[in-house]
């Protein structure tokens, strides 16, 4: 039976993921996210569902011993933040461009993006690496943006958003060099319409729809592409 961790999972994408992976009998779920995971009665005996902060490195340590001895064949990394200044994000919304401009990006909003985007996927994954190196063939599918790519920058702002997932994508490359034998993807997702921000942005899809094309793309995806930064339908994203 194959284990599946999501993280991210009681919102947006991550909660599609859950959906979808769970209604295959197959499928043994662990999902994580810091706000509380809607129960799903249909798979009870399949799922367990963990309440943490991954930028708390004492829960992290907490579920390394719980999932001690535990393969994941397929780990999910879903959590993450927009990186909006949150004062200006209630008072204007439906305008996340005023909420990332250089004037109002402010210390603690990088901070918070980095710690979450950055160094808590980076901690999280190291940690989990006991657990993917017991699977035969074990994948990591982590959530980027666009808004990551550097090259692909010409509108500006969105300075801790940005900067974060930048980084987040340097994070995974190395992870994919240094560790061969799982196969590291940073996945593009569209624009789609979850909690990460508190309004439907213009041309925004369901998270069904964007989880069900990169439900396709994980299923073709093999050793060969460790490493690479695409959209949802598998197309390379320039760094
Ligand atoms: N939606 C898009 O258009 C889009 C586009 C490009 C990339 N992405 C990426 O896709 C991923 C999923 O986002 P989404 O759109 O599904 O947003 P979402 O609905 O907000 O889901 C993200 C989930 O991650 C959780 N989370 C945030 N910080 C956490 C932490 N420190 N510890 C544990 N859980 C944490 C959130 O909890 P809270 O609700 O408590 O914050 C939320 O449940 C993110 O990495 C995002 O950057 C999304």
């Amino acid at each position: 039976m194959p284990t599946i961790l999501i993280t991210g999972a009681a919102s947006g994408l991550g909660a599609a993921f859950l959906a979808h992976y769970a209604a295959d009998p197959s499928n043994s779920l662990l999902a994580l996210d810091r706000s509380p995971i809607q129960p799903l009665p249909t798979c009870a005996a399949r799922l367990t569902t963990h309440t943490l902060d991954i930028t708390s490195e004492p829960s992290l340590a907490s579920l390394s011993r719980k999932l001690k001895d535990v393969p994941i064949d397929l780990l999910i990394h879903s959590a993450g933040v927009r990186g909006l200044v949150p004062e200006l994000a209630q008072s204007h919304p439906g305008d996340a461009a005023r909420a990332e401009t250089i004037e109002v990006t402010d210390r603690e909003t990088m901070r918070a993006a980095f710690e979450i985007n950055t160094l808590g996927a980076f901690v999280l994954i190291r940690m989990l690496l006991p657990n993917l190196r017991l699977a035969a063939a074990p994948r990591a599918v982590v959530m980027s943006s666009r808004m990551g790519s550097v090259s692909y920058n010409s509108t500006g702002g969105g300075y801790a958003y940005r900067a974060s997932k930048a980084a987040l994508n340097a994070v995974v490359k190395s992870l994919s060099i240094d560790v061969p034998e799982v196969m590291f993807v940073l996945v593009h997702p569209g624009r789609v319409e979850t909690g990460l921000v508190e309004w439907k942005e213009e041309g925004a899809i369901g998270a069904d729809e964007s989880v069900r094309e990169m439900v396709a793309l994980v299923g073709r995806l093999g050793r060969e592409d460790s490493g690479r930064f695409v959209d949802r339908w598998g197309k390379d994203i320039g760094w």
